[in-house]
Parts: structure tokens; sequence; C-alpha cells
């Protein structure tokens, strides 16, 4: 199929390798020649004279979008015309805080206490309802941990609210998690489902840094209740490709924290640590495809982030169990440049190589 993506980045060059074996066209729109998806396919560059979504839209069958922060009123214009999966349900969901947050409530998933903030009187309204320590964060475009305040004292809520330069934000209760997990799962256009295993996720400065695949210590109880929170939202959003939810593990068991309708960070390891990648299995969902297996192909997989900087990458391709996928980016400070997969079969083989790639480390 002729299959266009709003965006191209990262993503939607590794959506591109995952669909060519499968015999799938791909079209991008850009901002410019030096995004990572542009020379992957047919790129329409906006460049102010032509209108490039509407160009997207009659070289495409099927339409999907990178980034949760994509317009909703485009994608429902380009829904007239031509299928986008996920479906404007799932972006309008996943793109403000406040409306997925009501959305778990509503389905019962836990969540940290919230409530929504306008000004520094609700602010003050909220801090007494829920407490400190709390974090405020704009409720709608955050990402990598920016447009967040983490407040631990009364004295700081007008620094916090002046945080957020006016714009509607949320107050969540400070969740004591022990680790931070994710679920990436996907359902197709039959209403298949397939769920990867829960990965444990660390981050540093607001950033993913290490993905761990299998998290080690999951009983069946935990990974069942993830993929029921995951179930009711994939069905309740009639959701149609991947989905992620990030969540806390904390004493109380699983508190979910945020999802995003898209493969995620936390899914990179599947290109060579699953029988089928995050992916491939969003093309195979969006074109109508079965759905791919998801188990681990070896006992232990982890995936590190370049960022900011290439750093040694000659290391990682010394090394007999690592892959190395550069993303066509230009050094910046932050900037996600980059990830290494190393797939092992014993703990102590998988620790050698994390220590042979401290360098990438922060
Ligand atoms: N309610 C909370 N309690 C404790 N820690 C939190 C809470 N919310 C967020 N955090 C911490 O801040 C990090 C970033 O928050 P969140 O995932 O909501 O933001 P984001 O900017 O969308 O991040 P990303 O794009 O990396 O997923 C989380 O991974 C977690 O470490
Ligand atoms: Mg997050």
């Amino acid at each position: 199929m002729k299959i266009g993506v709003l965006g191209a980045g990262q993503l939607g060059r590794m959506l591109a390798i995952a669909a060519y074996p499968l015999g799938h066209q791909m079209a991008f729109t850009a901002n410019s020649e030096d995004e990572p998806s542009v020379l992957l396919g047919k790129a329409f560059i906006s460049d102010g004279t032509q209108d490039s979504t509407e160009q997207l839209t009659s070289a495409s069958e099927v339409i999907t979008f990178e980034s949760e922060n994509t317009d909703v009123e485009i994608v429902k214009k380009i829904s007239k015309k031509t299928p986008v999966y996920p479906g404007a349900k799932s972006l309008f969901t996943t793109q403000h805080r406040g409306r997925e947050k009501a959305i778990f409530d509503n389905l019962g998933i836990p969540c940290a206490p919230y409530q929504m903030v306008n000004s520094l009187a609700d602010l003050q309204t909220a801090v007494d309802a829920i407490g400190l320590p709390a974090i405020l964060k704009t409720a709608t475009e955050g990402y990598d941990g920016k447009g967040q305040f983490v407040i631990r004292s009364d004295d700081q809520l007008e620094k916090a609210w002046l945080s957020m330069h006016g714009v509607e934000a949320i107050l969540e209760g400070f969740v004591n998690f022990k680790r931070e997990l994710s679920l990436i799962a996907v359902r197709g256009i039959d209403n298949s489902h397939k769920y990867y295993p829960l990965v444990e996720n660390t981050h540093h400065n607001g950033i993913l840094r290490l993905t761990t695949a299998p998290a080690e210590n999951i009983s069946v109880k935990v990974q069942e209740q993830a993929e029921h929170y995951m179930q009711t939202l994939l069905d309740e959003m009639e959701h149609v490709g991947v989905l992620t939810i990030e969540l806390f593990e904390t004493s109380d068991g699983l508190v979910v924290n945020e999802m995003a309708p898209r493969v995620h960070n936390s899914g990179h390891w599947s290109i060579e640590g699953a029988r089928t990648s995050q992916f491939e299995n969003h093309v195979r969902a969006i074109t109508g495809s079965p759905l791919g297996e998801t188990a681990c192909l070896q006992q232990y997989c982890a995936m590190i982030n370049i960022i900011g900087e290439h750093g040694p990458v000659d290391k990682v391709l010394e090394l007999g169990n690592a892959h190395l996928h550069l993303y066509g980016k230009s050094e910046r400070k932050g900037r996600k440049l980059g990830h290494i997969t190393i797939t092992a079969n014993t703990l102590s083989e998988l620790n050698k190589a994390l220590n042979a790639l401290d360098a990438f480390m922060p």
C-alpha cells in the first residue's frame, strides 16, 4: 500500500524501514530536506506555496502520524478522503493530559490524583486538595520532561505557575514509584490485539536513556493487569496501530502515568529483540494485515539512547551482540540522535555489553 506519514522524524524513518520488506511505499510531510525520514520515501516539504498535507493525502492510501501533537482538525479533514490510523479519537484524547486522565478515571485505571489549573488561584486550590510534593505540567505539548515543575513547598507556587507561561496546566500528585515501566501494544482494524512484555525505563534529566526488555521480576499477574488496562484503552478509543502506556510500579501496584498513540522510544528494542518490531506491527495494523508475534527473541535485551552527541559509535559495531541505529540528525544538546540495541542470552552477557558501552550513559 501507499502509506503516508504526517511528520518525518526518526519514528517515520523506522516505520519506513519496517514497511519496505512488506512491499509498501512511503511518503512523508516534512519541514525541511534534513529530516530523518526524507530519504526513505516521497517527501512533501512545507515551503509555504503548496499544502503538503493535501499532497500527502493525494499520494497515500492510508495515513498515520508520528506525534500526538498532530492537529486533530487536519486528521478529521483527511479522514473524509483517506483513512487515518490511529483515528481522531485516540489523537484528541492523548494530546491533552486532562483528557487522558479523565479516560483513565472513567475506565477505572489507577493514575495520580490531578486537577486542571488555569490560574495561580487554581493552583492554590489544587495544592490544597492534592498536597505536596506535586508536579505541575502543561496540559499539552510536553515531551522529554519539558513543561514541568516539581513543587515541593508552598513558596514555589507562584514560580511554578509563571513557568507555565499562561497555558492550561495540570497538577498531579507525586507518585512514589519503585521503577518506571511501559507497555506497548497493537490493535488491528479487525480488533485483534498483541502485547509486548512490560519493559523497564530509566530516565535522566527527563529523557529516556535506557530500556531493559523484558523488565525483570514481573509476575504474570502484573503483566496481565497492565494488558487489561491497555485493552480497555485500545477498545474505548477504537485505536488502530500501536499504543504505548507509561506506568509507575508502586508498592500498591501499577499506576498509569501517560500514554502515546504511536510507536514509542521504549519499544525500539523490539527491532532486534522481538519476533515482530513495534514498527512492523504498526504498519501491519494500519494496512489491515495480520499482526505479528511480540515475544522476545532472546532472554535479555536493552536499548541505550544516543543523546546530544554521537560518541564512540565504533565501539557498538565492535560488539558481537549490539546493533547501531543512527537517525541522520546533527548533534545538539538533549537531542535523540540514535539508539543501540543489545541482545543477550545471559544477564552477565548483557551487563558486559552495557559496561563496554558506558560512554553512552549519562
Ligand atoms: N505524577 C508523577 N509522580 C512522580 N514522577 C512523575 C510524575 N509525572 C511524571 N513524573 C516523572 O517525570 C517524567 C516525565 O513525565 P511525563 O512522562 O509525564 O512527561 P513527558 O514530558 O511526556 O515525558 P516523555 O516524553 O519522556 O514521556 C516521568 O517519566 C517520571 O519520571
Ligand atoms: Mg512520559
